[in-house]
């Protein structure tokens, strides 16, 4: 029996209308969402270039029967919704039986399903919107859908297809949030033919961390609210544990959204606790009575209204509140939290805590610092990676690449303030740039604001006319190419993560390399200057001395 059926005219004008592909990771996004309304546990998401020559999504879900898979590609087509106000009682991600249709038209599109009660299952090819063969083919049941050389027939727009690491990475991040949401569901993603994740059905706890490998359970705190038929539900990360960018990943019953509401009621809960450049994990699902949210305000449905938007960012906002202070009950004043150099909070009890990087700004932490290690001597270098350093209470075990890096950091940063970050180069420096970084050097702000200048020739020819003044003619070359994939993220991202990425970027190409060698008086200087710095992170965030006190070892060995 079929299910699909289509929209009649006046539920199909009242739908949000537009453009519902934009790129690789819309495509994932839409594939992704049929096969969880379809009931799949498992879901493999293969992508070929980034997703710009195939996005292959398969499933174990109920499949379509082959009437259905004959229309399911056809404008205003689905199984999910009948009349408009079904919208208000959606159980399901799709209701606007646009995705397929919009996807088909711009690309080559194979379609296999098959339901439980036919013995074969269909498939068809359909190219440009028309469907150029069709066969009955043996498979289990469910639905795999591959979708070719995106926007092969509108030039125009294959045009804005980002770079293949761009779209990978865009998509990948699309896959992490479905996983996100539903960690109870198999999920594999492969690109190029290699797995990048392999996700068996797990507690949330344990796929956020399968995903943000640098955090650990002690890292994050969950988050439960009740509140008037809505309930907060999650993790967020701990005080003191914070990324570079933002990584939010917020639904709405169970559907990954980009609602500024909810993130600024995060934000603001945090913000005892925040500093600038410091951004908290947050993975939460918000579940809220359909009659209370409107999903029908943006084609992608990537956005959601609140009826009552007070309400819910007051129970958001406190949920977290009440989960950060369960967690510093009795402590919670920022001032001790942050004078308190113990330890006693960090989750692992054998990691001294070094000041953070808002701590180093403080005077009364510095000068506890320097004085901690008023004598240290290296005792070796280990793997051409470590130095190991003896302190009269500790032993510890500085990342030189890392440490170097941040040093380079702060120095750059020194001298974009001193305004003397920048070179200005007696030739100017010709680079070949195809027309879409060309269009897109009009965006480019943000190098400019590390010392990069350029001119655009009448015949299209980029030359350089200054650079960083921390770079070599070379690396700087090879670093503008870079960094317009980057330039490209601004857009998604905002400005300043992205300049600060890329001033870490530069302060890695001009630093020590893990494997390089270093001799001891190196090495000293290095943990001498990082020390006194009492900076505790590279400008990736990653940690950079790691620092085990002899009591700890004493009690260790039990001795
Ligand atoms: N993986 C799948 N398994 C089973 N049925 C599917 C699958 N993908 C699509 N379908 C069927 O095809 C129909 C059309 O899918 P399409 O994504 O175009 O629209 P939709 O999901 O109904 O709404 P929306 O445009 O909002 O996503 C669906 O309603 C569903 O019945
Ligand atoms: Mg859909």
């Amino acid at each position: 029996m079929s299910k699909i059926h289509k929209l009649p005219d006046h539920v199909v004008s009242r739908i949000a209308a537009g453009e519902v592909v934009v790129g690789v990771f819309s495509v994932v996004k839409e594939l992704i969402e049929n096969s969880l309304d379809a009931g799949a546990t498992k879901i493999i998401v293969e992508l070929t270039n980034g997703g710009k020559s195939e996005i292959r999504v398969s499933d174990n879900g109920e499949g379509m029967s082959e009437d259905d898979a004959r229309v399911c590609f056809e404008p205003h087509s689905t199984s999910k919704i009948s009349s408009f106000e079904d919208i208000y009682s959606i159980g399901t991600f799709g209701f606007r039986g646009e995705a397929l249709h919009s996807i088909s038209r711009v690309s080559k599109m194979k379609i296999s399903s098959k339901i439980a009660d036919e013995a074969l299952g269909t498939e068809l090819e359909v190219v440009a919107g028309r469907v150029v063969y069709k066969q009955s083919v043996q498979m289990e049941r469910g639905t795999s859908i591959s979708v070719r050389d995106i926007f092969f027939n509108v030039p125009a727009r294959r045009k804005f297809l980002k770079s293949t690491s761009i779209e990978s990475r865009m998509a990948t991040e699309i896959f992490e949030r479905f996983a996100l949401s539903h960690p109870n569901i198999s999920f594999l993603l492969q690109r190029d033919q290699s797995v990048v994740h392999n996700f068996a059905p797990s507690s949330l706890l344990d796929r956020i961390i399968s995903i943000y490998s640098d955090f650990s359970r002690e890292h994050l705190k969950s988050v439960e609210g009740e509140f008037k038929r809505m309930h907060l539900s999650g993790y967020i990360s701990l005080p003191g544990r914070w990324r570079r960018r933002r990584s939010l990943a917020l639904f709405v019953n169970n559907r990954y959204v980009t609602n500024q509401l909810l993130a600024k009621a995060l934000y603001v809960a945090y913000s005892e606790f925040l500093h600038k450049g410091e951004h908290p994990l947050a993975v939460l699902n918000l579940a809220i009575p359909t009659e209370e949210i409107d999903v029908n305000i943006h084609p992608q449905k990537l956005e959601v209204k609140f009826s009552n938007e007070e309400k819910v960012f007051s129970f958001v906002r406190d949920s977290i509140k009440r989960a950060l202070k369960t967690t510093f009950a009795g402590r919670l004043s920022l001032r001790s939290y942050r004078s308190d150099v113990s330890g006693s909070t960090e989750p692992h009890p054998k990691r001294v805590k070094f000041p953070s990087l808002k701590e180093a700004s403080s005077v009364e932490l510095f000068s506890e610092v320097v004085k901690a290690t008023e004598s240290f001597r290296v005792v070796g270098i280990v793997r051409d990676r470590y130095i190991l350093v003896e302190t009269d209470e500790q032993l510890l075990i500085v990342d030189y690449h890392a440490a170097h890096e941040r040093l380079i950091y702060e120095k750059l940063k020194r001298s974009i303030s001193n305004n003397t970050h920048q070179k200005r180069l007696f030739f100017n420096l010709e680079i070949s740039l195809n027309q879409t970084d060309i269009d897109l050097l009009s965006k480019a702000s943000v190098l400019k604001s590390l010392g990069f200048d350029w001119i655009v020739s009448e015949d299209n020819k980029v030359s350089l006319t200054s650079i960083p003044s921390f770079l070599s003619l070379e690396d700087a070359k090879s670093f503008f190419k870079e960094s317009l994939d980057e330039v490209r993220m601004v857009d998604i991202e905002g400005l300043t993560p992205v300049y600060q990425k890329l001033l870490a970027d530069i302060a890695c190409k001009c630093s020590v390399r893990t494997g390089d060698r270093l001799d001891e008086d190196e090495a000293k200087t290095l943990v001498e200057k990082i020390l006194k710095s009492g900076v505790s992170t590279c400008p990736h965030g990653r940690p950079l001395i790691y620092a085990v006190k002899y009591v700890e070892l004493d009690r260790f060995f039990q001795r």
